[in-house]
């Protein structure tokens, strides 16, 4: 096979921007990848660099290497709007010729990966501080001398065990995202009976309704074709959805699980009356730490992990997860699952 043909297919093939520039800053050739991330009209040939590419710290480097006529070959990071390239800039010197090769690397998504997990430890961090704080507080206002005091003790000691009791769910929760993430907590799918987990959930969550002045009912679900789920994995799932039905819905309201058969599976709605979304918020609501009152999810208990996680597992699952709310009136939280024939 002709060798010009083997370089020219990889030049046109690989997933790297390359230009080539003369001792002027010309453009001599680029190929396909560089012309799809960087687009000219009538192509690049015979143009100088600085019309073709705007980073001015690029563009700056490219002017020191064709003044020294040499150097080292390095790399920088360039930022494009919302693009993120690493450029490996290479000069070339053959029998007193020079010209300059740019290898432009798009780094956009790992950059993108970088700034999650930058923002999750930073979320993390601030999360475990703020109960962190308290229990110090407290416990060090009893070891000055507040202990002395039976009643002050017994309330002290109730407001570290609340704030111990939130950081260690945290953690828990921390842990459940991560297994599911990485894959650990398998989701493993057998055919299964909404109905009964339904039920099962809802009685579970009966006396939390009763003392908050809530009615909490399940619809009957009679034949209901079987899903193909993970059933402790989904148990979750109902627990998340009707915690923050109740959490979020004020005395004298409704909480109510129905379950509906369509085409190739069933969905599950919880419904209820309660305060509501607001709907610049609802895309947000299923990322990690997201919350619409931080202060009031806090003083609630809530870290903002739950619907992360109904999220982790539903994907988990092929299914679809659907919110429709409106801010004063309540929230209905869907998800669909395949049935199993
Ligand atoms: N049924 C609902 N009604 C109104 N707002 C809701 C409802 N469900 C969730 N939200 C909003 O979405 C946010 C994220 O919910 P999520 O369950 O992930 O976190 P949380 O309830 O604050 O904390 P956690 O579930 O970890 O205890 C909540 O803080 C709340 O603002
Ligand atoms: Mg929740």
């Amino acid at each position: 096979m002709a060798k010009t043909l083997i370089l020219e297919t990889i030049a046109s093939e690989m997933p790297t921007g390359v230009i080539v520039l003369d001792k002027n800053g010309t453009a001599l050739y680029a190929n396909t990848f560089f012309l799809k991330s960087f687009p000219v009209d009538g192509g690049v040939e015979g143009r100088h660099i600085s019309s073709i590419m705007e980073n001015a710290n690029l563009l700056k480097t490219i002017d020191s290497f064709l003044e020294k006529r040499g150097g080292n070959s390095i790399d920088i990071e360039i930022n494009d709007g919302s693009r993120h390239f690493n450029a490996h800039i290479v000069p070339l010197k053959d029998k007193g010729e020079f010209s300059l090769l740019l290898f432009l690397q798009d780094i956009t998504e790992e950059k993108r990966v970088e700034t999650i997990k930058k923002d999750f430890v930073a979320n993390v961090s601030h999360e475990l501080r703020t109960p962190l704080a308290s229990i110090k507080g407290y416990s060090e206002t009893l070891l000055d001398g507040g202990m002395d005091d039976k009643e002050t003790l017994r309330e002290f000691l109730r407001v570290i065990d609340r704030h111990a009791t939130r950081m260690a769910r945290l953690i828990d929760d921390l842990l459940i995202l991560s297994r599911l993430e990485s894959h650990q907590m398998a989701i493993v799918s057998a055919p299964m009976d909404l109905s009964e987990l339904i039920t099962s959930s809802t009685k579970g969550f009966e006396k939390q309704a009763r003392d908050k002045g809530i009615s909490i009912t399940s619809e009957p679900t009679d034949e209901l074709p079987k899903v193909l789920g993970d059933r402790d994995r989904l148990e979750q799932v109902m627990v998340n959805l009707l915690d923050n039905a109740i959490k979020y819905t004020p005395s004298g309201g409704r909480v109510l699980v129905r379950a509906l058969k369509l085409d190739g599976g069933v969905r599950v709605d919880v419904v209820d009356t309660g305060i509501g979304i607001p709907a610049g918020d609802i895309p947000r609501i299923f990322e990690r730490f997201y919350r619409v009152d931080k202060a009031r999810s806090r003083e609630l208990g809530g870290t903002g992990l739950g619907l992360a996680i109904v999220k982790h597992i539903i994907q988990g699952h092929n299914g679809r997860l659907q919110v429709e709310s409106a801010p004063g009136k309540g929230s209905t939280f869907s998800f669909f699952l395949r049935s199993a024939g």
